[in-house]
This record gives C-alpha cells, sequence and structure tokens, in this order.
C-alpha cells in the first residue's frame, strides 16, 4: 500500500490514565498504572496508529485544599509544585503522553462549567439537599449501610458527617440503559470479574448522586449558582473529555479520537469509570469508551501500598539502582495485568538478575563479542539456512503473533514471556551452533550465517521491546550499529540487518547490582549509612506558636532549592522571634510526620545536656542555605 493511502485510512488509538491526586508524590502504584498505558500507546504507535496517550493530575476538591494547609501552602502553590514532581517523574521513566491534563487549567474548567450547564439544561441535575457520609481521601459518598465499622469501605479511614445543600445527578435513570449497554458490550469492561462486579452493583439500582458540594471552595464553580463547586469526581472524570477540547472551539481533537479506547485505571475507582462517568455521557448523548481496563494493586506483605501506610515504594530508588527499564519491566512482566502484584526487593531483584541480565543483556554481549571476533565487527553475508535457523525463525514468527494476541488480549505480561521465548530460543541456539568452533572446522559459511541470524534475531527484539523497555531497545540497536533508530512493527518484515552494518560494544545493558543485606542492629554505622542522611543548612524565614501545644513551633525554612515546613519541639528553649534569619542544620531527606496536626518536612538538629539546657545547631561561618552538611 501507498503511504500516503495509508495515512488517510489511519486507525486512531486514544488511551487514558486516572488523573492522579497531586497531593501525594508519584509512587510505584501509579507509576505503574503511567508505564502500562505507555506500554500500550508506545506499541500502537509502532503499528502505525495515530496515537492519543492522555494522564495528568485531579487537583481540586477538599482533600487537596486540606494538604496544601497542611503543608503551609496555598492550593494553587501546593498543585503547582506537585505538577512539577509528577512531570519529572514521568519524564524519568520514559512516559510518552501527548497532553498532560490538569483540572486547574483554564482549558478544563471551561469544559467542566460547560457540562454542568449542559446537564442542567437536559433537566439530569436538580437541587436538593445531601446529609450522609463522606470520605475525604477517597473523595466519596457512603451510605449508612455502606461503611464497615463505622469506616471508609474503600481505604478504611474515618468518615466524616456532611450535611449540605447540593446539586444531585440523575444517576438513577440510568440503571437501565447501563446495563443493557453492558450485556450488548463484553469488551466494556474488563477484567470479566470486574465486569460482574459491575453488572452486580448496578443490579441493586442506583440512586442520584450528589455532584456539588456547597461547602467547599477548592474547585469549579458551577455556573448557573456558583454558591456551589463541582464535586471534584464529576470535575476529574470530565478531564478525558475537557483535554480533546469537548464543547470547545478547538475540538478537532474531539472529533478525532472521542470514543476512548482504553480508560486504564485500579480496581479502586471502577465505579466512577464503569457507572457514573458511562452515565454522564449518555447524559450528553456521547459515545461511551471501548473498554475500562481495571488493574490491581501493587502490595507489600499483602497490604495495599499506599502513602498513608507508610510503604511506599519510592520509584526513583528503584531506578537510581537498577535503571528505567528494570522498573518497567518489573512492573509489566511480574503479574497480569487485572491481578494483584505483590512488590519485594527480593522479587525486583530476582527479575532484574535472571531475565535482563543473564537472559538479555548477556545474549547481546556474546552477539557482538562474537562478531567482532569472527567477522571483524561487521554484520556478514548469510549464506543458505538450516535446520537450527529455520527453528529458530519459526519460534520468532510465532511470538510476534503471540506478542499481537496478548497486546490484544490487553496482557502486556504473556507479551513479554513470548518475547522472552525468542530471547532463551537465540541463547540456545548460539550455545548449539558454537561460533567459536565453527571458525576452527574452517565453516565459514556457517559462521556468516550464525552471526547473521543472530544480529538479525536482536534486531527484531528490539522492535518487539521497544515498547517496553524503550530505553534498552534503542541500546541495543546502536550496538547493531544503527545511527537512526528503525522503530516501526511493519519492519519486522520489511527489513533486514543491512550486510556490512558496523557493530559498537557498548555498555554492560544491566550491570550487577548488589542485593542490601539484610540489616542488622548494631551500634557502628559505616559512613554509606551516614551519606543516607540529606543534612543541610538553612535559614529560618519565620516562626510561630503551635496552638495548644507549649512545646512546638512551626517553622518556615530556606533550603536554597526549596522552602519548606518543619515542626520543632523547642518553644520552650526559644522564642519564635529569636530563631528568625538564623542558620539551622536540619535532616531534609527525613519521611514527613505529622506533628498536631501539622505536616513537618524535615527535623531540625539540637543539642541538650543532663541538665536540661537546649540549643540548636547553627553554623559558625555564614553559609547559603542548602549547602550539604558532611
Ligand atoms: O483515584 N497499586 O487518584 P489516585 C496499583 N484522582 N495501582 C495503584 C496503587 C497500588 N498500590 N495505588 C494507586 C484517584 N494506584 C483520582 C482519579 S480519574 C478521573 C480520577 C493507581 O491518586 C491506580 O491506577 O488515588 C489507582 O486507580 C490510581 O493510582 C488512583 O490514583
Ligand atoms: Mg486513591
Amino acid at each position: 500500500m501507498m503511504k500516503g493511502a495509508r495515512k488517510v485510512a489511519k486507525n486512531k488509538f486514544y488511551i487514558t490514565t486516572p488523573i492522579y491526586y497531586s497531593n501525594s508524590e508519584p509512587h510505584i502504584g501509579t507509576a505503574y498504572c503511567t508505564v502500562v498505558a505507555d506500554t500500550f500507546a508506545r506499541y500502537y504507535r509502532l503499528r502505525d496508529y495515530d496515537v492519543f496517550f492522555l494522564t495528568g493530575l485531579d487537583e481540586h476538591g477538599p482533600k487537596l485544599a486540606r494538604s496544601a494547609e497542611e503543608r503551609g501552602y496555598t492550593p494553587k502553590e501546593f498543585v503547582d509544585m506537585m505538577a512539577e514532581k509528577f512531570i519529572k517523574t514521568w519524564e524519568r521513566i520514559g512516559i510518552t503522553n501527548d497532553d498532560f491534563i490538569r483540572t486547574t487549567q483554564e482549558r478544563h474548567e471551561i469544559v467542566v462549567q460547560r457540562v454542568f450547564q449542559k446537564l442542567y439544561e437536559k433537566g439530569y441535575l436538580y437541587k436538593g439537599s445531601y446529609a450522609g457520609w463522606y470520605c475525604t481521601p477517597c473523595e466519596t459518598y457512603w451510605g449508612e449501610d455502606e461503611l464497615k465499622e463505622g469506616k471508609c469501605p474503600n481505604c478504611e479511614r474515618p468518615v466524616e458527617w456532611l450535611e449540605e445543600e447540593t446539586y444531585y445527578f440523575k444517576l438513577s435513570l440510568f440503571s437501565e440503559p447501563l446495563l443493557k449497554y453492558i450485556e450488548e458490550h463484553p469488551e466494556f469492561v474488563f477484567p470479566e470479574s470486574r465486569r460482574n462486579e459491575v453488572i452486580s452493583f448496578i443490579k441493586q439500582g442506583l440512586k442520584d448522586i450528589s455532584a456539588t458540594r456547597s461547602t467547599v471552595k477548592w474547585g469549579v464553580l458551577v455556573p448557573f449558582d456558583p454558591k456551589h463547586t463541582v464535586y471534584v469526581w464529576f470535575d476529574a472524570l470530565i478531564n478525558y473529555i475537557s483535554a480533546l477540547g469537548y464543547l470547545r472551539e478547538d475540538n478537532e481533537r474531539f472529533d478525532r479520537y472521542w470514543p476512548a479506547d482504553i480508560h486504564l485505571i485500579g480496581k479502586d475507582i471502577l465505579r466512577f469509570h464503569a457507572v457514573i462517568w458511562p452515565a454522564i455521557l449518555m447524559a450528553l448523548d456521547l459515545p461511551l469508551p471501548k473498554t475500562i481496563l481495571a488493574h490491581g494493586f501493587w502490595t507489600i506483605k499483602g497490604g495495599k501500598i499506599s502513602k498513608s501506610k507508610g510503604n511506599r515504594v519510592d520509584p526513583h530508588e528503584l531506578m537510581d539502582l537498577y535503571g528505567v527499564d528494570a522498573l518497567r519491566y518489573f512492573l509489566l512482566r511480574e503479574v497480569p495485568l487485572g491481578l494483584d502484584g505483590e512488590y519485594s526487593e527480593s522479587s525486583f531483584h530476582r527479575r532484574y538478575q535472571s531475565d535482563l541480565a543473564n537472559d538479555l543483556g548477556n545474549l547481546l554481549n556474546r552477539v557482538i563479542t562474537v562478531t567482532e571476533k569472527y567477522t571483524e565487527g561487521k554484520v556478514p553475508e548469510p549464506s543458505l539456512h538450516g535446520e537450527r535457523e529455520r527453528e529458530l525463525l519459526d519460534i520468532i514468527e510465532n511470538s510476534i503473533k503471540k506478542v499481537e494476541s496478548s497486546m490484544e488480549n490487553l496482557n502486556p505480561a504473556s507479551a513479554l514471556t513470548s518475547i522472552w521465548e525468542i530471547v532463551q530460543s537465540a541463547n540456545r541456539y548460539i550455545d548449539q551452533s558454537a561460533p567459536w568452533n565453527l571458525e576452527k572446522m574452517g565453516k565459514r559459511d556457517l559462521l556468516n550465517t550464525v552471526i547473521y541470524t543472530l544480529l538479525e534475531t536482536l534486531r527484531k527484539l528490539s522492535i518487539l521491546l521497544y515498547p517496553f523497555i524503550p530505553d534498552t531497545a534503542e541500546k541495543i540497536q546502536e550496538q547493531l550499529g544503527y545511527k537512526d533508530k528503525q522503530f516501526a512493527w511493519d519492519l519486522l518484515w520489511n527489513a533486514k540487518i543491512p550486510v556490512g552494518q558496523r557493530v559498537q560494544k557498548g555498555k554492560v545493558l544491566f550491570p550487577k547490582v548488589d542485593i542490601k543485606e539484610e540489616k542488622e542492629e548494631t551500634s557502628l554505622v559505616n559512613i554509606n549509612d551516614f551519606q543516607k542522611l540529606d543534612l543541610r543548612v538553612a535559614k529560618v524565614l519565620s516562626a510561630r506558636k503551635i496552638e495548644n501545644s507549649d512545646k512546638l513551633l512551626l517553622l518556615e525554612i530556606d533550603l536554597g532549592f526549596e522552602k519548606r515546613q518543619i515542626v520543632a519541639g523547642i518553644a520552650q528553649f526559644y522564642s519564635p522571634e529569636e530563631l528568625i534569619g538564623k542558620k539551622i542544620i536540619v535532616i531534609a531527606n527525613l519521611e514527613p510526620a505529622k506533628i498536631k496536626g501539622y505536616l513537618s518536612y524535615g527535623m531540625l538538629l539540637a543539642g541538650k545536656d543532663e541538665k536540661g539546657n537546649l540549643s540548636i545547631l547553627t553554623v559558625d561561618k555564614d553559609l547559603s542555605p542548602g549547602a550539604k552538611v558532611s
């Protein structure tokens, strides 16, 4: 087919992640969802689809406002600061989102207001009052009967009693049409277990739900009654169409990409996506997304990983130690999409060591080595294929088909399993063909064929791996001697590695990483232990007493690279005024702690003698804020 002709007929693929609450930093759970979505986006781009991949942040609502206040920021300052952290983290993980939507952006708020106006005019919203329970961490309304021992059935934290004026959305109208739709569209909710969950939930009958808050200020104003702000979940769900320009003049993207092909979400937010969101879309007369794909949770020792439990795994730490692709690979390979996965340092290490370092890393290393040794580092001209070559090629062909069907069936883990069949077969092929013997036996033609076959296998592998571990895919092509990278699915069939191309030995793909020994209690620390502490000079910008406490002061400090608040138990020894302007020493990388309702981002150092005198540590000569102490 002609290139131009194909362009016109190009299929589109629109995939989204949830927009994460920006009150906590990216962690392995949010990274997971984003990496999976990125893998689909990259895969469909390779397959020549016109892809639109959306992620972003949920920046409104009482939870966000409270978090900002606890940290001593205005909501706006806080969301701007957090957005930067998310954007940087996703960049580091190689996320190729086409847009980044933030619900505080004007382009989004306009659409939310227009949607509300429209729903109101069409009679889907009516004024009433809400009296019931609300979970702020989950931003969810709960009925008395839904609570679990008086707590939120989702996160098990305390709920709050709300009584306020609200506009209800007539969700009850949609029980029948939704059930009918889901029954007629088996692919609408995936996996099947989640689909059944949604069906039985709807069958209990849907009740109208509160869609606005009259006691929350940090949100989008309801256009026909600005005493109200839009309930944060309605605000958030609309991101999937606001980013495309729905109800705006610049709506070309909407025409092109809606409905979404996949809304990738975690199982915790299934009802919002498979019940409320489709009802809103029906009310707007819009087509529904093709698939709501709900993945499972990462757990540690069986418990959900979450910031509130203090067991979050920092993706940056894993990347510092193992590299970006190790993180992506582990997340994608360890569990089939839809199931829960257990994270442990040792399972991560095992995947790295066996699959990446031993299987893939060694394969590349061996092949480049024999090419350098026997064919002057150039791609040799192959001669006729024998039995072994045909066998390997069959395996490759088969695996490619399996990768395609796995991706079609929403199972990237099984796609990786199929790719590793190629990796393992290629390692076997090199062992069996033993190029080092062929040289001695003078079998030059066969030696050339073997090396060519291996290089060509690596070329195909690089394309297959690209959606999953793109950095590695690029490094493989670099070592194969490609100046311009060649990533497209049809090149699996319509290209060959050019004879005569010079390979380039590069760095080891997956260097050995020593796993930390389980820590033992000991009174001695080594220098590495000490260096884990990020001690800094900070300047005290402001200080005040914390109400209802005679010990605590709330300090605002300048760390050079950022401003923070810390709580210090020194009120009996220092007055707020005498601290202002002082240069103090703080542990800057201490886990945040909540003290009397205030979050403390670090700790100042002070000494105390046996007589009970206390003195804060300060610097002898002047140093700028942020100076490292070591
Ligand atoms: O719910 N394992 O945002 P959120 C796997 N703002 N995935 C996890 C996880 C874990 N332990 N923890 C979180 C919200 N996730 C709303 C969404 S969308 C219109 C609004 C992932 O910050 C998972 O994908 O609580 C989950 O659905 C999502 O983070 C929730 O992110
Ligand atoms: Mg959550």
